[in-house]
C-alpha cells in the first residue's frame, strides 16, 4: 500500500449549478446549491485514500460552523489528520464555485488556509520519514510550500507539486521537486513565461520532470532533458471538472510505483471518471473503478 503525505488546503466547496454563467452585475437563477468537501490539498488526500493508499494531511481548519464536517469529512475517509490543525478565530476556507455547462469558476477565500507555516511541516517530519510521495499545491503560503520540499528532501521522500493555483516560483524550488504537475497556463505562470508559449518548448525549460495536463487531451509527461510523451485522454461526458486535478495528482502518486507510464495512463483514467460527476470529492472514484474503466476501454 502506498504511503502518502498530503501538504495543502481544506475548503468548503459552495457549489451552485446555473444553466450558465452570469455576466457581471446580472442575477441568474439556479438549479441546485450544494456543499461539499474541497480545496487542493484536502481534494487529493481523499483521492489517494480511495485509490487504496495510506494518506496523512497536513493543513489547517478554522473554527467556524463548516470546520467539524470539513474534520469529519476526512476521517470518514480515512485520512490521518493528526496533522490538520484547527485555528482559533477564523473560518475555514471556502470556495464559491458555479458549475455551468460541465465547467467551473471558482473563488478560493483562503482563511484557514493561509495560517498553514513552516512549523506544522516540521512538526509532520515523522510522518514524510518513510512515506512513498508527499503531494503539495499553491493554496497555502509558499513559505510553507518551500518548507514541505525542504523536508521531503532532508527525508529523501520524492515531491510532487501541482503548481495551482498559478504562481512564479524560484528555479531553486523547482529543482528539489520530482514530479511538477501543472496544465500549460501554470506551467508558463510558475517559469515566468508567456501564455503564448508552445507547452513542448515550456516543458523544455522547466528545471525538472514534468506531466503536464491538456483536459481531455490526456497528458504529456517526460524526465528533464527528455522529450515529453503522450498519455491520451480518455472520452467521457463532461459533468463537472472540480477536483480532477486532484484526482489527476493523487493517481499519479498512488500509482508511481508501476511506473510513469502506467500511472499517467491510470492518473488519466481517474481524472475522466471525476469529471464524469460533480462535485470534487464526490466524484472521486475507488481503485476498482479504475480498474473497470480501463478494461472497459480496452
Ligand atoms: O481543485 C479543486 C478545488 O479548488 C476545489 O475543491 C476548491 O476548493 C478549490 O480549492
Amino acid at each position: 500500500m502506498a504511503r502518502i503525505v498530503v501538504v495543502g488546503s481544506i475548503n468548503m466547496d459552495l457549489v451552485t449549478l446555473s444553466p450558465r454563467f452570469p455576466d457581471p452585475g446580472e442575477t441568474l437563477t439556479g438549479d441546485r446549491f450544494l456543499t461539499i468537501p474541497g480545496g487542493k490539498g484536502a481534494n487529493q488526500a481523499v483521492a489517494a485514500a480511495r485509490l487504496g493508499a495510506s494518506v496523512a494531511l497536513v493543513g489547517c481548519i478554522g473554527d467556524d460552523a463548516f470546520a467539524q464536517a470539513l474534520h469529519d469529512g476526512l476521517v470518514a475517509e480515512g485520512v490521518d489528520v493528526t496533522h490538520v490543525t484547527r485555528v482559533a478565530g477564523i473560518g475555514s476556507g471556502t470556495a464559491s464555485i458555479t458549475v455551468a455547462g460541465g465547467e467551473n469558476s471558482i473563488v478560493v477565500v483562503p482563511a484557514a488556509n493561509g495560517r498553514v507555516t513552516p512549523a506544522h511541516v516540521e512538526a509532520a517530519r515523522d510522518i514524510v520519514r518513510g512515506a512513498d510521495a508527499v503531494l503539495v499545491q499553491l493554496e497555502i503560503p509558499l513559505d510553507a510550500v518551500e518548507a514541505t520540499l525542504r523536508v521531503a528532501d532532508d527525508e529523501g521522500v520524492p515531491v510532487i507539486l501541482n503548481p495551482a493555483p498559478a504562481q512564479r516560483l524560484p528555479t531553486e524550488w523547482l529543482s528539489r521537486v520530482r514530479f511538477l504537475t501543472p496544465n500549460q497556463h501554470e506551467l508558463a505562470t510558475v517559469l515566468g513565461a508567456g501564455d503564448d508559449n508552445d507547452f513542448r518548448d515550456l516543458m523544455r525549460r522547466a528545471p525538472c520532470a514534468v506531466v503536464l495536463t491538456r483536459g481531455a487531451e490526456g497528458a504529456w509527461f517526460g524526465e528533464k532533458d527528455e522529450a515529453p510523451e503522450h498519455q491520451a485522454g480518455f472520452k467521457v461526458e463532461a459533468v463537472d471538472s472540480t477536483g480532477a486535478g486532484d484526482t489527476f495528482n493523487a493517481a499519479l502518486a498512488v500509482y508511481l510505483s508501476e511506473g510513469l507510464d502506467n500511472a499517467v495512463r491510470k492518473a488519466c483514467a481517474a481524472a475522466a471518471i471525476a469529471v464524469s460527476r460533480l462535485g470534487a470529492q464526490a466524484g472521486m472514484p475507488r481503485a476498482d473503478e479504475v480498474t473497470a474503466f480501463l478494461e472497459a476501454q480496452g
